[in-house]
């Protein structure tokens, strides 16, 4: 994993970006690169308008002077491009290793076209080492733990539930709510697992994104590679 790589993945998704578009900025290291290569094409003149998936994309952005909206004034985008935790068979991913999936997930669902940026060590051949976040309101988190053990339960599946901390204290999505990471060794069928969660009241959304990106860049040794599903 490097960040030169990351940077080239960026720069390949950035042929993407035509004048007039659209955009949805993703979270994380590596979206961040796409962030600061926007930046100065902006500045250069790329007429662009942008809604990013986290306060801090838009915090970002917006220093480097990237004309911002929020999803209510452009509700329908071209084109997200964001990185992700596990890029597994089909295009299936794991995010939320940043916490944003909430966001991540309704704004390149309310895209044209979502792609994904990422290096190699990204890449597995099933999904489920990457502990699976999953964002939950804080009303009834106990409940809603023993919700989330019985639908693991009914996809097959087990292992073991930990609420996220940062600098010693729960961590808080932008949303207000909270992050159960989900260490599940394997998930050899994600459509099961994700139908299963989607029944749990109190689960606002997981990090699983199924028949969402369309495309992946994903750069390593070898150069940028292009992956569809
Ligand atoms: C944030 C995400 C990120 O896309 C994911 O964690 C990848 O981050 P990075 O590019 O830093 O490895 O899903 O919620």
């Amino acid at each position: 994993m490097s960040q030169a790589d990351k940077k080239a993945a960026a720069e390949a998704a950035m042929e993407l970006i035509k004048p007039g578009m659209k955009v949805g900025l993703g979270t994380g290291s590596t979206a961040n690169e796409l962030i600061d290569l926007l930046g100065p094409a902006v500045a250069d003149g790329l007429d662009i308008l942008c809604v990013a998936t986290s306060k801090a994309s838009d915090e970002r952005a917006r220093a480097l002077g990237i004309p911002m909206r929020t999803l209510d004034e452009l509700p329908r985008l071209d084109l997200t491009i964001d990185g992700a935790d596990e890029i597994g068979p089909g295009l299936s991913l794991i995010k939320g290793g940043g916490g944003a999936h909430l966001r991540e997930k309704i704004v390149a669902c309310a895209s044209s076209e979502m792609v994904v940026i990422a290096d190699t060590s990204k890449c597995v051949e099933v999904l489920g080492a990457f502990p699976l976040p999953l964002e939950v309101v804080p009303f009834g988190f106990a409940a809603t733990v023993n919700a989330v053990e019985q639908a693991i339960d009914k996809a097959g599946l087990s292992g073991t539930l930990t609420k996220r901390q940062k600098d010693g204290t729960d961590f808080v999505t932008d949303s207000g709510n909270l992050i159960i990471d989900a260490t599940l060794g394997t998930i050899d069928d994600p459509e099961r697992l994700a139908a299963s969660l989607a029944d749990v009241p109190g689960l606002v959304e997981h990090g699983l994104f199924l028949g969402i990106a369309k495309k992946a860049f994903v750069a390593g040794e070898g150069g940028v590679e292009v992956l569809t599903p």
